[in-house]
């Protein structure tokens, strides 16, 4: 939800403070009922008329970006620390679709659509989330099935889809472990892991459902093509 001067402002018609004046002089009707009242608050998706004239609504953005390590995902920062929206040349108001964390790398999409975000994060829609973890240690059958079989977090049972070993450095103790899951919540796989008495050192996003990096170097972004979102809508369980 935003404020509706907000919104106003962003379709390009004036500044916010003009957008406030109109507000107040009962110049903007939301959904065909005037609003006078400055704090209203507005998905974006309602139908705004401002001085008798539609406003056009934001162009739908997509983008897929190669989430550097020390950046945070998020569209501000009370610290003013760089944020993944930061690196991304546009005016549209996106915002990162889930979460990586500030040291996770790789496959970030990022977009202004919240149908296409929702499609995407919803546990129900089984769209994979393929991570590639360093792990302390060197995990074993048991555990792999452990993570297979469930794991509580947060109230909810979160499994692993498949997990494969692709590599072992006995001689440091350490292992590149494929995890894939299906949900989102907050340090999933490093909580995953843990459950099962593993520090991750180390984590990348290797894809989301049919993303993945293809050449973009940390850092690097593209926009995703219609069919790609066409794709992304498909997902979506009836
Ligand atoms: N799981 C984590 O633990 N961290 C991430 O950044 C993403 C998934």
């Amino acid at each position: 939800m935003e404020r509706l001067q907000k919104i106003i402002a962003a379709s390009g018609i004036a500044s916010r403070r003009k957008a406030e004046e109109w507000i107040t002089e009962g110049k903007v009707k939301v959904n065909g009922q005037v609003i006078t009242e400055l704090g209203t608050k507005v998905t974006g998706k309602e139908e705004i008329e401002v001085n008798g004239n539609l406003i056009s609504k934001e162009e739908k953005e997509y983008y897929l970006l190669n989430k550097p390590r020390g950046i945070i995902t998020s569209t501000k920062d009370e610290k003013g620390r760089k944020t993944v929206v930061d690196l991304i040349e546009t005016n549209a108001r996106i915002y990162p679709v889930g979460r990586l964390d500030y040291d996770t790398t790789g496959v970030l999409l990022l977009t202004n659509d919240g149908d296409f975000a929702n499609i995407l994060m919803h546990p129900a829609n089984e769209i994979d989330k393929v991570y590639l973890a360093k792990l302390k240690g060197i995990l074993k059958k048991e555990q792999i099935d452990h993570l297979k079989e469930g794991i509580e977090l947060d109230g909810d049972i979160v499994k692993a889809s498949r997990v494969k070993i692709k590599k072992v450095n006995v001689e440091k103790d350490t292992c590149m472990v494929e995890i894939t899951i299906h949900e989102g919540k907050n340090h999933q796989v490093k909580r995953m892991f843990e459950s099962v008495g593993f520090l991750v050192e180390k984590l990348t996003r290797k894809r989301i459902g049919i993303f993945q990096l293809e050449g973009l170097q940390s850092g690097e972004y593209r926009r995703l093509t219609p069919k790609e979102v066409q794709i992304v809508y498909s997902y979506e369980k009836k």
